[in-house]
Formats: structure tokens, sequence, C-alpha cells
């Protein structure tokens, strides 16, 4: 094991003999079976926990977290931190002053798992002493002590609450993948941390609020503000505990100052490495072709395949079943178990089971198995060598999602998964001599994303100057230009660069890209919010339609009875709108759940994902809520989409690509070449100009969800945008053909006029 590079260095050694004295919460009152069923499995648990490397540190690591207000923890994936240091800190009477223990999670599926799980050790129920909070999902009460959150969950806090009042510790865990979220949570925690140990606090209990009295010594002068009643309590300052499994506590240390870190000693069993002796072209088949070789030829042991998203493991998840089936019966004991971040929380739950006896698990996952959670069971690692990660370009300020080679370390981390309980192997889908070229280690989000949301928040958090903010890794200077430059564009920021008003102090509220909560807000105005909403969600999920290999025509011919010549945004509606009347009409005439699994029947039936519609319609429920809260007026055009594609080209019109005479895209923004994804409505009515929602890229770059132009054009489209110096209110869209004498004209009134209909020469 590679040491860690601080003076501070401990070596926790585990060993097994579990002295701990965990307190033991009574259960839930259950009766007969249910009960002794339930002792048997509060056992088990019980020895699992006692078992796992981090119980024979416990004592320790409380007593450092006493000592030490920022503490770096860095232990192996697996040893036990997630589920078991806020537990220790809740015993350890961190909780006692009122105070919460929040732990941060870069994943919403991790949030949610180790909260179930979490409850479960402690022995009660969801949402109370144990609870989760993610995006539009509260799993919490007053009586929460123990709240996992993502920590795009806790910013959002920081929001209403400045000091964190609430939480006497906060840990961000999984500190090493170094999502732009964990990133900005750092450097706001260490302010708060700050802000809380400079100020005192006083009570005034005549209406059960808490006064804030300033007094840093500033000079500020004194500002008072009433934090919500159930905050009543003394501040003490704050802990913060920085999780990591990578190795490298250096960084994190110097950030905070020369924070101590510790290191918690993992368990790990040796994996041998296999690699391929040829490049493979298509990673899918060799994925699969491995799988069977493995279930085949080795012995018992889950096998853990590392895929780069929903579509690949759904495609993945069919072909094993199919290939299955050609197999003897004795050796079809295979469970196939996909993991990715939008499935329902019920199925993530079932990778943790295991298999029934003869069964192998074959769990099909993204990289939240690289670290976030820990299945129990795995022997066979799959690893193709992909992921697919956020990318932008500041020259064009589209960002977009690559599928890119992992880094070194995070092939590491995977080949690590399948040496847990016992040794493992780990077969890596490429040659040795690829892994020798592979970049040590991730780059940080922020270096490769968007920033316009980052600036968003840190503007209505008071942070005006995003480049002076004390950032671990400062984000490039052309990146925050060109995400102020788009926040500018869509009128959330003013030329001060403070929040607009009402339009960015909006778009702060909303959990949601920019260019979505602009959308929605423009939406409320042209009454077709209900709409947007609709269309916003369907965006937000990865793939609605599928269309089986060996049924692909027929497919192609029901999907087609949803798809609008208006392009993907409004097929996506009419999907929306027909499953809805379906589950309406069917709940008419059946119980809940019968209508629900009609409802998965008729999505079978049209070639519908049904987990995807389930998701968008939990996020259409969610953000509806939202918009419903800041009193945003929720109206519907009807069959009127005029309004509808108004308001999509405005949110959007960066995103416009011109047809070219062979048939790809051109980007207006950047010049790239693009080509229209195969499940596009547009794929073949080539529209002379689209606006896309997403740009991929693999091995060729797609477009898709397209809004096609739908006047002609009453003069052409320039082809070069005048990228202007800040601060532009907006970018003027001019025209470069010599002599012509058009006029300067708006980028987003051109798209408005080209894309919603109303332009001249309507067709
Ligand atoms: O955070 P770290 O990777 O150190 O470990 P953890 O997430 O706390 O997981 C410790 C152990 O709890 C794992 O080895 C899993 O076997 C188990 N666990 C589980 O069974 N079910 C969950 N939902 C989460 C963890
Ligand atoms: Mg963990």
């Amino acid at each position: 094991m590679p040491s860690m590079a601080t003076g501070d260095r401990r070596n926790f050694n585990p060993n097994s003999n579990g002295t701990n004295n965990h307190p033991q919460f009574g259960p839930k009152l259950l009766n007969g079976d249910q009960k002794s069923d339930s002792f048997a499995r509060r056992q088990k648990i019980e020895q699992q926990r006692r078992s796992l490397p981090i119980a024979s540190v416990e004592k320790r690591l409380v007593e450092e977290v006493r000592k030490n207000d920022t503490l770096i923890i860095v232990g192996e994936t697996g040893s036990g931190k997630t589920t078991q240091l806020p537990q220790y800190l809740f015993n350890g009477g961190f909780c006692r002053d009122g105070g919460t223990i929040g732990i941060t999670q870069p994943r919403r599926v991790a949030a949610v798992t180790v909260a179930k799980r979490v409850a479960e050790e402690c022995g009660v129920e969801l949402g109370q002493k144990v609870g989760y909070s993610i995006r539009f999902e509260d799993m919490t009460s007053t009586s929460t002590r123990i709240k996992y959150m993502t920590d795009g969950l806790l910013l959002r806090e920081a929001l209403l609450d400045p000091y964190l009042s609430r939480y006497s510790v906060i840990v961000v865990d999984e500190a090493h993948e170094r999502t732009v979220q964990t990133d900005v949570l750092l450097g706001l925690l260490k302010d708060v941390q700050k802000k809380r140990s400079q100020k005192t606090f006083s009570e005034s209990n005549n209406n059960g609020t808490l006064v804030k009295e300033e007094n840093n010594g500033e000079g500020e002068g004194s500002s008072v503000s009433v934090v919500k009643p159930h905050l009543v309590r003394k501040l003490n300052p704050l802990k913060l505990i920085i999780m990591s499994a990578s190795l490298d506590a250096r960084g994190f240390s110097e950030y905070f100052g020369g924070a101590k870190a510790v290191h918690v000693q993992g368990r790990q069993f040796p994996v041998d490495i296999l690699y391929t002796t040829q490049p493979e072209t298509d990673c899918l088949d060799a994925a699969l072709v491995t799988i069977f070789q493995i279930h085949l030829e080795e012995g018992p042991g889950d096998i853990l395949v590392f895929l780069s998203g929903q579509e690949e493991i759904e495609s993945i998840e069919g072909l094993v079943r199919e290939n299955l089936k050609k197999l003897p019966e004795a050796n079809q004991k295979i469970l196939i178990l996909p993991l990715f971040s939008s499935l329902p929380s019920e199925k993530q739950m079932k990778v943790f089971a295991a298999a029934p006896v003869g069964f192998r698990k074959v769990i099909l996952a993204t990289n939240i198995a690289e670290t976030s959670v820990t299945i129990p069971g795995i022997k066979y690692v799959i690893d193709p060598g992909l992921v697919k990660v956020r990318s932008y370009s500041p020259d064009s300020g589209i960002e977009s999602l690559i599928v890119v080679k992992t880094s070194k370390a995070q092939a590491l981390q995977r080949s690590g998964r399948a040496g847990r309980e016992g040794a493992g192997k780990c077969f890596r889908l490429y040659p040795e001599s690829r892994f020798e070229g592979l970049d040590d280690s991730t780059i940080p989000e922020i270096k490769r994303c968007n920033l316009s949301n980052v600036i968003l928040q840190l503007s209505a958090l008071g942070v005006d100057d995003i480049l002076g903010f004390d950032f671990m890794e400062k984000p490039d200077r052309m990146t925050v230009i060109r995400s102020l430059e788009l926040l500018y564009l869509l009128g959330a920021l003013t030329d001060e660069k403070k929040l607009s008003d009402p339009i960015g102090h909006q778009m702060a509220r909303l959990p949601l890209e920019p260019n979505d909560s602009k959308a929605l807000i423009l939406a409320s105005q042209f009454d077709c919010l209900e709409e947007m909403l609709i269309v916003v969600a369907m965006l937000s999920v990865e793939s609605i339609f599928y269309a089986p290999r060996d049924k692909l025509e027929e497919s192609r011919t029901v999907i087609k009875s949803f798809s609008s010549p208006e392009g993907d945004h409004l097929t996506l509606l009419n999907v929306y709108r027909a499953s809805l009347e379906f589950l309406e009409k069917n709940k008419m005439e059946n119980s809940k759940e019968k209508a629900e699994k009609n409802l998965r029947k008729w999505c079978k039936d049209n070639f519908i994902n049904s987990r995807s519609l389930k998701h968008a319609r939990d996020i259409y429920n969610q953000i509806r809520e939202n918009v419903e809260r800041m009193g945003l007026k929720i109206s519907s055009c009807g069959d009127d989409m005029v309004p509808l594609r108004r308001c999509l080209a405005a949110s959007y019109f960066l995103n416009a690509a011109l047809k070219q005479p062979d048939g790809t895209y051109r980007v207006l923004a950047n010049g790239q070449i693009a080509e229209i994804h195969p499940t596009s409505v547009l794929r073949r009515a080539k529209s002379e100009c689209i606006i896309f929602y997403n740009l991929v890229q693999t091995t060729r770059n797609y477009v898709r969800n397209l809004l096609p132009q739908l006047s002609r054009f009453s003069r052409p489209i320039p082809t070069e945008i005048d990228s202007g110096v800040l601060p532009t209110p907006r970018r003027k869209f001019v025209n470069t053909v010599r002599g012509s004498d058009f006029p300067e004209i708006s980028l987003d009134d051109l798209a408005i006029e080209f894309f919603s209909g109303k332009g001249n020469n309507s067709e």
C-alpha cells in the first residue's frame, strides 16, 4: 500500500477483536417470524460492523475529531468510513448540543443507499435519527442527527443558513472525486468554519428564534438575521472531516492549513490483473464475451462490470439475457443487476443482497461502483477502461458528455473492487501497454465543466468574484468568462455581475442547469409552464425510447406514432402525455398498483423505457413542487406549441447548428461538426438549422434532442459569432457576408424567429 505523503501519517492497524461498545437501539415492534428474522439479521449486521477494518480504531478516530477541528481521513474503499464514522461520532457525543452530523456524497445513489444501510444498522426507521436529503427528496425530520446528502444539496442549504448552524460536524465524503460541487463546498466550508469560530451567538427565547449577532471584529457593522426555530442552540465551532479513498491527502491537508490526516488501513486481497492481447474495437461485445467466459470457466463469485452509462448498461443487460437462454439450463443461473444513478432506489438496493444459492450476480454499473458504493460478494471485475465525463470547451461555451479513458488511479480503484473479501481477478479490456499510457489521476471536474451553475450559486451566496474565491484548484479564467457570458445571455446577471432581479434570483433557486431554469421561468411568462415542466423532466433522463436489435423496424414504426415534426422535445411531450392519459384511464378501473403494472406493459409495447419514464415522472413532480413554491404561474398552452418552442429557442439558442452540404451539422458556436443522433425524430427529415439539447461525443460527435428550424430563412443565417468581450449583455450575432446589408441581430432574437415557427415565410 503506497504511503500517504503527509508528516502526520497514522497507520491504524485493523484487527477484528471487536471490543466496540455500540449502544443497542430498540428494534421496531414486529411480530412472530418477522421478529426472529429481523433479530437474526440485526445480529448479522452487528457482526459485519465489528469486522470492518475501521471498527478497531473507533475510539482513536473519535478522539482525533475531538482534538482537531479539521481532520482528513484516508481509507481504502469498503473499510467502513461512510457507514461507520457518523455512528461513532454520534455515539461519541458530537450531537449532544442538538447539532446534526451531515455527510455529503457526490452521488445521490450513495446518499440514499448508505442512509438506508445506516438506519438499518442503528435499528431505526429511515428519516428519523438517520436520514438523507437529495435534490427533490427529503427523508429527514427534526429528530435526524445523522444526515446523508449530496454535496450540491448542502450548498443549497448554505443559501438559507449561511452558518450551516444545524450542523455540529460536516463530513465531506469521497473528496478525491473532486466533483465541482465538492470543490465549491470545500471553499465554502472553510469560510463557514472561520465565520463560526469568529462569531458569538446569543439566544433570544421570546419567540423561539435565534438571533445572530455579528461580532467578528472586522467592523462590518451589526446585522441581525432570524434563523428557523429548530436551530435554537448555541453554535459550537464546526468540525470538518474530509474523507477520501485515494492516497493523496497532501493536497487536502495543505488546502486546510496543514490539517491532520489519518489513515485507516483497509483489507485488500491480491487481485490478478489480466489484459487483452489486442485493443478491442467493440467494448460492449468484449464485455459480453468476458462475462460469459468468467461465468463458464471461473469458480463462484460475483462479477462487477464497469460501463459508461445507462444505455450501455441496458444494452448489455438485454444481450446477457438473450445469450443466457442459449446455455444449458444448469448454466443459466445468473442474476443481472444494473446500477446507475437514475435507477429507482429499490432497484439500486438489490445489488447489496446476496444472490440466491447457486446463482452468480452480474452487476452492470457506471463508475458509481468505483468508490461510492461497496458491493459485497465481488470477485471478478471487468473494466473496459472507459468513463463518461463532462467536458467543456471554453472556446464554444458548450458542454458535452464524452467517454474517455480512465486514469491509472481509477483503473486501480476498479480492480481493487475484486479483492475486498478474498483474492480476485480483474479483466482489463485493453492491452497492458495502454495502461502505461494512462494519466495518473483524473482531472478535477472544475477544470472541465461549464461553471455557470457554480457562479449562480456563489452569487446567491454573496460571492461575486468567482476568480477570487478560495478554490483548492482555480478554474480556468476563460471558462469563468464564458460561463459568466452565458449567464448574461440568459439574463441572469447584471452588468455589475450581480444576480438580476427577478430572473437571476429565480434561476439560483432552481436546482437545475441555468438553461433549464431559464426555460421554466420564461415558460411561466408565456403560459406554457405545464408543458415545459414535462419537457425539462423528460430531457433530464437518459433514454426514453429503446430499440432492441432484433426488433429495430417494429420499434421504429411504433415510436413514429409519437413523433412530432416539430422535433424531439415535442415528441417527448407526446410520449409523456400519452402515458399519463393511459395511466389515468387505467386508474379509474384498477388499483394503483395494477395501473402502474399496466403502464409498464404499455411502455414495453411502445418501446418506451419504463424505468426512464418513471424517473421523468418523479422529476416532473419534484420540479413542479419547486416552481410552485417559487410562485411561478403554471398554465398550459394546450395544443398551440408556438409559445413552447419560443421559450425553448430563447433558452438554448447557444446550441444552434447549421446543416452542411453533406448532411452533417456545424455547431455555430465553435464550428465543430456533429451528426444527428440515430434516436432523433429528425434523423431523416433534416432541417436547415437545429438547436440541440445535448452534444455527445463517442467515436463520433452526436447532437441529440433537437428542435428544428420551422421558418424559412428570410436572410442568410450568420455563420460567425462575434465573441464579444465582457461585459456585453448580449453577444451580437454579426453577419459576416461581405457587402450584405443585413442588420446586426442578437442571437436569441434570431433563434426565436427561426425556431418558434412565427418568423417570416412560416411553413
Ligand atoms: O466508505 P467505505 O468505502 O470505507 O465503506 P462503507 O461504505 O462504509 O461500507 C462498509 C461496508 O458496509 C461495505 O463493505 C459493505 O459490505 C457494507 N454495506 C452494505 O452492505 N450495504 C450498504 N448499502 C452499504 C454498505
Ligand atoms: Mg465511502
